[in-house]
């Protein structure tokens, strides 16, 4: 007897962007009328290829959806001092409601130390210390990016998450870590395997959701996944012909899986649109936070 293999419907992190940041553009408009234009600054130090393109594709984002950006561009040998006095400069300007310093950051400078700089409200990477404890004691404060847009994408097939397993490959503060946490705070039953899982095959044929952020191809194959699952691909590696390509097999795994996302065109442009709502969020925190201020003093 031959099975027909099912193929996995695809979650189009495109079409879902779409949706969200005219999302995004409707709150800017609403914004504008109350006297706000939110605000972006973007931060690149030095003359990383990839990271310009990200930048560049973020400071477009934002125009794209009537927000105001700026993009500061500095010397890869800008002294980390020099950094800090503008990270301070952008906590105090009022026309900047988010502050994002592409990393990574040229080898002398402490990221940390400079994430730390950027003002709590204004941290719409949801890198500082105090969102990653926000997020960890499920308080309210910016979510990192990524692991948010594939929380969106999960939202959009309406994947109910109480008692399932899921299983996230990577254990990244920016991706694998949050992730799993978001995933927590759903209900879901939740793994985090890594470069020293025993047995990664024996975990991931156990998951209903399977998000792998690990940064290298093939990590994922058919054979490691339950069919039904929901596969989320994090990765963005490039295959032997220069292909941009996920952490997963995406032609083997399609055939096992329910919903897949696909790279390039799924979690990517969710990490753009989720940095957009962040700033969004931001800019009305503090609209409602100067309303409030107005009132007392009247
Ligand atoms: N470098 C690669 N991705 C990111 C991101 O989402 N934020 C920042 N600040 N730097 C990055």
């Amino acid at each position: 007897m031959t099975t027909t293999p099912t193929k996995a419907q695809i979650i189009d992190g495109v079409a879902l962007s779409k949706q969200l940041r005219e999302d995004v553009a409707r709150r800017t408009a609403a914004l504008k009328t109350r006297g706000v234009t939110p605000g972006l600054a973007v931060v690149l130090v030095g003359d990383n290829q990839a990271s310009q393109v990200y930048v560049r594709n973020k400071v477009k984002a934002c125009s794209d959806a009537g927000l105001h950006s700026v993009l500061e561009k500095y010397d890869a040998s800008m002294p980390e001092a020099e950094l800090l006095a503008r990270v301070e400069a952008l906590n105090n300007d009022p026309a900047i409601h988010g502050i994002l310093v592409q990393l990574p950051l040229p080898a002398h400078i402490d990221a940390h130390k400079v994430i730390e700089a950027i003002s709590p409200t204004k941290d719409v990477d949801g890198f500082h210390v105090a969102s990653a404890g926000a997020l960890m004691v499920g308080q309210p404060g910016f979510w990192p990016c990524t692991p948010y847009g594939c929380m969106k994408m999960l939202e959009s097939i309406g994947y109910d998450l109480r008692g399932k397993h899921a299983v996230v490959i990577g254990r990244s503060n920016i991706v694998g870590k949050p992730m799993a946490l978001m995933l927590l705070q759903k209900n879901a039953t939740v793994t985090v395997c890594h470069s020293a899982t025993a047995n990664l095959k024996a975990m991931t044929l156990q998951a209903d959701v399977i998000v792998a952020a690990v940064g290298k191809r093939n990590v994922l194959t058919a054979d490691m996944v339950k069919p039904g699952a929901v596969v989320l691909d994090v990765g963005m590696n490039r295959d032997d012909a220069g292909k941009l390509c996920g952490d997963v097999d995406f032609a083997g795994v399609s055939t096992v899986a329910s919903h897949i996302t696909p790279v390039p065109g799924g979690v990517g442009p969710m990490t753009i649109t989720m940095l957009l709502v962040n700033t969004i969020e931001a800019a009305e925190r503090e609209a409602t936070r100067l309303e409030k201020l107005g009132n007392i003093s009247k």
